[in-house]
């Protein structure tokens, strides 16, 4: 498949990027094409210094989403409707996938969500009809992904409305060894699902925890 990262010059995105990058082809996207290119080149050098076989490629936006077959959407809350604005004219047949917590910090880290309930339904709206939102990666740490460390182990938790976008998130999410997929429910879920994440920010700034991600015991 072609999976297109946008704002993959980012955390998480990376982490993305290396974990898929044998199997698929990937594109960063980034609002700038010369950012996407720089950081393609490093994330090619960490799979050639692992003896990971791929090739990442940069590009704009929305260049690396025309044509893909899935788009992630790995930038900040408040930036999202302005990256779909952007590749709105080349939305067609992709799954759209939703990392994204809209969350403030004052003393602690609070959800802060949308009148339509979650980002992810919030996202859903936006969307030309007969697209569909997959929310999935809230409760993984970058860091851990980018670690490429098979003894890391945690939960995704996926929801969405589509079946057969479900599914091709659940199975993409199987082939990264790190990560175990289950199945959440329906994209209402995500309410639950991204209220997640400032809890373990929390957790970590509370506690001293470092990276904490999901597990389901
Ligand atoms: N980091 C994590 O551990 C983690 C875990 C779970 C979920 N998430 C979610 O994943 C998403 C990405 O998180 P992140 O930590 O990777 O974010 P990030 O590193 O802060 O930003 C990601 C990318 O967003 C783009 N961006 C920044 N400002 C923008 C603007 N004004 N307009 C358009 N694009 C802009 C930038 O790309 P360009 O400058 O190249 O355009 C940047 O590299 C967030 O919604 C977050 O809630 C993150």
């Amino acid at each position: 498949m072609r999976i297109a990262i946008l704002g993959g010059t980012g955390d998480i995105g990376e982490g993305f990027a290396l974990n898929w990058a044998e199997r698929h082809q990937i594109c960063i996207g980034s609002r700038k094409s010369e950012k996407a290119e720089e950081a393609s080149d490093r994330y090619n050098d960490t799979l050639a210094s692992q003896e990971l076989k791929g090739e990442i490629r940069g590009f704009d936006n929305r260049t690396a989403a025309e044509g893909s077959d899935v788009i992630i959407l790995t930038v900040p809350h408040e930036h999202v409707l302005e990256v779909i604005n952007t590749v709105r004219p080349v939305l067609d047949r992709q799954i759209i996938v939703s990392p994204v917590v809209p969350m403030s910090k004052k003393e602690y880290f609070e959800y802060t969500p949308p009148v339509q309930g979650s980002a992810a339904e919030e996202i859903q709206e936006m969307l030309p009809d007969g697209m569909h939102v997959v929310a999935a990666y809230h409760t993984i740490a970058s860091k851990r992904l980018c670690s490429l460390d098979p003894a890391f182990r945690c939960d995704v938790l996926i929801c969405g409305d589509h079946r057969p976008s479900k599914d091709l998130v659940i199975d993409l999410t199987n082939e990264v060894d790190c990560l175990h997929p289950l199945d959440a429910g329906p994209l209402a879920a995500a309410r639950t699902i991204e209220s997640l994440t400032p809890m373990l920010l929390n957790l970590a700034m509370l506690n001293q925890l470092k990276d904490p991600s999901i597990k389901i015991l």
